[in-house]
């Protein structure tokens, strides 16, 4: 069975809700360009609302763009009419086999149930010599942001609803799972940069439901785990709206079969 999370009912919020930082709207978007190769044809799997294909469009990438989510890729359409989309699933590619020098994932894999048959599919659809690039965003260091939000998870695990996703669970799962398969994975860091926090936001981003980790969770066990949340956090933190930076890394997982 499909158990993947479709965007459908982000689509409204997402683009709100999530950036594409200045350092890697320019050297990130510049690394995977250099990663895959120049004219390259590439395959965004899981390109939602376009946050880093329509850059890649916008610099003359010659890119396909699926997704399960049609409400996610209309408004990649707004923002760049001519891109090419189509809806379908990361583990069956509706391509024949060796069509594209690259295919790109960007915080998708650990929404894909059937995430060993994407990776299939992905060696599938590159030609000999092409690369699967898996870019992604780690924390550096200390970070309140995952602090607060393993300790909320760990607060709703008590009530029942253990943090399960359908995907991958880790970076290494996927490095594991890549070699496995004969490839070879380099990991690049195209760029460190701050990022700033402020503890009450992200509470109220677990409240309103932006983020898919919180979209299983029951209306009441939601309401009491963020009673349990504030008061943790008023602990911890004491001033609730005092901002916190942090460090973040944007990495490419640059695969080779
Ligand atoms: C967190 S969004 C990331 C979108 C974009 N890559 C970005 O970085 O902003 C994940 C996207 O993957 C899509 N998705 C999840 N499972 C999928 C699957 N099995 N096949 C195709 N798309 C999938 C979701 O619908 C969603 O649009």
């Amino acid at each position: 069975m499909n158990n993947s999370i479709s965007f459908d009912r982000a689509a409204d919020f997402y683009d709100r809700t999530r950036d594409l930082p200045e350092p890697v709207a320019t050297l990130g978007i510049q690394a995977i360009l250099d990663a895959a190769g120049t004219g390259a044809r590439i395959l965004d799997a899981g390109t939602g609302t376009g946050r880093v294909s329509v850059p890649l469009l916008k610099r003359g990438a010659n890119l396909f763009g699926i997704d399960l989510s049609t409400k996610m890729m209309s408004l990649l359409r707004t923002k760049f009419p001519p891109a090419r989309l189509a809806q379908a699933d990361v583990s069956r590619l509706p391509f024949g086999g060796k069509t594209f020098d690259a295919v790109l994932t960007c915080h998708v894999m650990h929404l894909v149930g059937p995430w060993r048959e994407a990776l299939l599919e992905y060696r599938r659809v590159l030609k000999p010599k092409g690369v699967y690039i898996n870019a992604r965003t780690e924390r550096v260091g200390d970070s309140a942001h995952e602090t607060i939000r393993s300790h909320w998870r760990s607060q709703v695990a008590k009530h029942g609803y253990p943090f399960q996703r359908p995907g991958v669970k880790d970076d290494k799962e996927l490095q594991d799972a890549l070699s496995t398969l004969g490839a070879e994975v380099t990991q690049v860091e195209v760029v460190r940069y701050p990022r700033t926090y402020v503890v009450r936001e992200l509470i109220e981003g677990i409240a309103s439901r932006t983020h898919s980790h919180t979209w299983d969770v029951p209306d009441e066990v939601l309401a009491n785990s963020l009673d349990e949340l504030q008061s943790w956090a008023q602990d911890k933190y004491g001033d609730l709206d005092k901002a916190y930076e942090e460090e973040a890394c944007f990495i490419l997982d640059i695969t080779r079969y």
